[in-house]
């Protein structure tokens, strides 16, 4: 049989996840698991970049797990595990930024605007972020990367990494590619729709959270910015708030634009408003109740948990020792 590709991605345990990270990354990835070999990550060291609360990290960092579980993904067939489980990703970080360039590394759009948010004191961690990044999907040499379009930029800039390393040192690493959906790669705020839905935006009616309860949904899609010119077509440029929940609706329903702008044609905001809230609520019934049934049962989260980290530090292992030979760093055997 042909050896399956192998599929990489990670989410930050830093908020309840919002539909931007579903639609935009965690719904593919769940699609993925029948023809890719998938391994996917609660990145908690990723988090700390920016200021965390100890025992909110912890606890979201099982509820993350939770989640992922509650999407779909199935831990017995693909690995899920917790980043800081793996010791290999911060050494590899450590290794990779002796061969990364600052210039680099100030170009990411992401750090630039993180780091204008964070004022005074930018944190060195916040700036290497993508370094740690490509550790990740380096130690288990992935062939694609599931990811929101927010995060090409990263994988890109893990490509170049590891293309330079593999010609400076002999070849180590595969070059990894983005993979995006057909719809969702960039779900934009509800209330700014000409900007990316965060979970750490403090307006919560700028996300939905995928565990927000029915009315709260329904309630923020009424509430979302529009246009007044009350025609729902979809034109990102001059439309932007209709085209975004267009763009939700097509992740939810799989149709395309031209099917919903001809369903919805004369209907007017306020309708079209309350048919995508409650279409996204209605999907996120089923997995809202597997999440409550996965938290609650965390003797089965900490085993899945534990077997994740145990296959995935075998696996990282391996490249790690490599990259470490490679660049003359002596392995003293035990
Ligand atoms: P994070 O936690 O910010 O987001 C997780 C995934 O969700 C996608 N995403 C979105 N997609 C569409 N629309 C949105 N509004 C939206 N918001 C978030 C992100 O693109 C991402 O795919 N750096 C990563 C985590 C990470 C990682 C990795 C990813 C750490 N190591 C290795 C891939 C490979 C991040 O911050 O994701």
């Amino acid at each position: 049989m042909e050896k399956r590709k192998i599929a990489y991605s990670a989410i930050q345990p830093s908020g309840t996840f919002t539909i931007g990270n579903y639609f935009g990354a965690l719904k593919n990835w769940v699609k993925l698991q029948d023809d890719f070999d998938c391994l996917f990550c609660i990145a908690n060291l990723h988090a700390i970049t920016v200021p965390q609360v100890a025992a909110e990290l912890r606890k979201r960092t099982y509820e993350s797990y939770a989640l992922l579980l509650a999407t779909g993904i199935n831990p017995e067939e693909s690995l899920v595990y917790v980043q800081s489980e793996v010791p290999a990703h911060s050494e590899l970080c450590w290794l990779l930024n002796c061969t990364t360039y600052m210039g680099e590394l100030s170009r990411m759009t992401q750090y630039k605007d993180k780091s204008q948010r964070q004022g005074k004191n930018i944190r060195v961690g916040l700036f290497d972020y993508p370094v740690l990044m490509a550790a990740d999907i380096l130690l288990y040499q992935a062939n694609i990367v599931p990811v929101g379009e927010d995060q090409k930029q990263h994988v890109e800039l893990c490509r170049d990494i590891a293309e330079r390393f593999n010609n400076t040192y002999g070849n180590t690493f595969t070059l990894p590619e983005p993979y995006f959906g057909l719809a969702g790669k960039k779900i934009n705020s509800l209330q700014t729709p000409t900007k990316k839905m965060s979970k750490s935006d403090d307006n919560v009616n700028s996300y939905v959270s995928l565990l927000d309860n029915k009315d709260t949904i329904i309630r923020k899609f009424k509430r979302a910015v529009t246009d007044s010119d009350n025609r729902i077509i979809y034109d990102r440029e001059n439309k932007p708030g209709i085209s975004n929940l267009i763009e939700i609706y097509s992740c939810v329903t799989d149709k395309d634009n031209d099917q919903i702008e001809k369903e919805f044609e004369g209907v007017g905001y306020g309708d079209f408003k309350l048919a995508v809230g409650e279409s996204v609520a209605n999907h996120l019934e089923d997995l809202q109740i597997r999440y409550k049934e996965f938290l609650a049962d965390k003797s089965y989260l900490d085993k899945m948990m534990k077997q994740g980290a145990e296959t995935a530090q075998s696996v990282a292992y391996r490249t790690l020792s490599k990259a470490r030979r490679r660049l003359g760093i002596i392995e003293i055997k035990k």
